[in-house]
């Protein structure tokens, strides 16, 4: 039984009242929400480098110039949730620190390597559209700062999952070297995909509060059933077959039944052993550290312009 000032935050979130940064929160709803919208950010600015991998690749001026757009919309997301992330008062630079120190989750799917321009196609059509399914919720999710910024996002991750669909649909319609190319790419993506949308629900250790909170409105095992579903024709029409001999529409439940996901390889990807962690956390360190006599710079011109205003 709720009591007090925690009673009425949890009747306003279950009057569908969005919490505002200043208002009163229970101090688990902050830390739960830090968590989240931290490593979501984290995820989008790491998830910039598989692709950027092939920008200096991409076949054409047209496909070169989307993926471009593409990449930089992902460094916009992550811009925008780490600015939503201050408004609870953690600082950008305190959040990139715990990112560089190997002390902060990104999301699994950015810890698979890049091998062949399929791949873009796969992440754009499977990466995106599990992003896409994963936050048109999160619009409608309780914390108002966090609801908001992912209306436009999801907008943005509609564009990248179009546009990996057109790259692969161009691949299947081509030669047979480039359909296989295609198959190989869905065979190694299909299940990190699947593994984007979390633990099982019975594995799932936060998400009876994040329901509760307004956080979280369907689990995760909802919305892989719902993006399950909606690939399966897609994969048909591109003529692609999923690498999954399980998988089969069961008449009864209305839904696509599909085979046992490796959790092993997920835990053990998360923990920070797949194939790619250390380098793209390298990577991440890197470019910070390149970036520093930027930030000095506009260090030293902010200083400069706050003595003047201030003589
Ligand atoms: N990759 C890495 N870690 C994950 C993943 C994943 N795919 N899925 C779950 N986890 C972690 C959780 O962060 C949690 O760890 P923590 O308690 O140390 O923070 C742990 O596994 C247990 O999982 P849950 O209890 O199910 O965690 P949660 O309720 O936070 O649900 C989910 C996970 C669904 C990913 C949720 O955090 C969410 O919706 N996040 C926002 C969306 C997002 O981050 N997307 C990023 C990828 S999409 C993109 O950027 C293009």
């Amino acid at each position: 039984e709720l009591e007090g000032q925690e009673r009425v935050f949890q009747e306003r979130i279950d009057a569908g009242v969005k919490i505002e940064p200043k208002d009163w929160m229970p101090e688990g709803y902050r830390k739960t929400l830090v968590r989240q919208i931290s490593q979501h950010a984290h995820s989008e600015i790491v998830g910039q480098l598989p692709e950027g991998n092939w920008i200096t690749r991409a076949p054409t001026l047209k496909r070169k110039a989307i993926l471009l757009a593409k990449v930089q919309d992902e460094a916009g997301h992550g811009l925008y949730l780490y600015s939503a992330a201050e408004t609870l008062g953690v600082s950008r630079d305190a959040l990139i620190a715990q990112l560089h120190a190997g002390k902060a989750k990104y999301s699994s799917i950015f810890n698979y390597p890049t091998l062949t321009w399929a791949d873009i196609g796969a992440i754009g059509w499977l990466v995106d559209g599990s992003a896409i399914i994963n936050q048109i919720p999160l619009c409608r999710c309780s914390y108002g700062p966090y609801a908001r910024a992912m209306v436009r996002v999801c907008k943005e991750e509609s564009f990248h999952q179009r546009q990996g669909y057109d790259l692969l649909l161009a691949l299947c319609n081509g030669t047979p070297e480039q359909k296989a190319m295609a198959q190989d790419a869905l065979n190694r993506w299909w299940w990190p995909a699947l593994m984007m949308f979390g633990p099982s629900d019975a594995d799932s250790v936060n998400s009876a509060q994040s329901t509760q909170w307004g956080i979280k409105l369907f689990s995760n095992d909802a919305l892989r059933q719902k993006m399950v579903d909606q690939t399966v024709p897609q994969a048909e029409y591109l003529g692609l077959t999923i690498p999954d001999p399980d998988l089969k529409w069961n008449e009864e439940r209305g839904h696509y039944d599909f085979g046992a996901i490796d959790w092993d390889e997920f835990f053990n990807v998360i923990k920070g052993n797949g194939p790619c962690n250390r380098e793209r956390l390298a990577t991440r360190v890197q470019a910070y550290e390149d970036g520093e006599w930027f930030r000095e710079g506009l260090n030293a011109h902010a200083d400069k312009q706050a003595a003047r205003g201030a003589a």
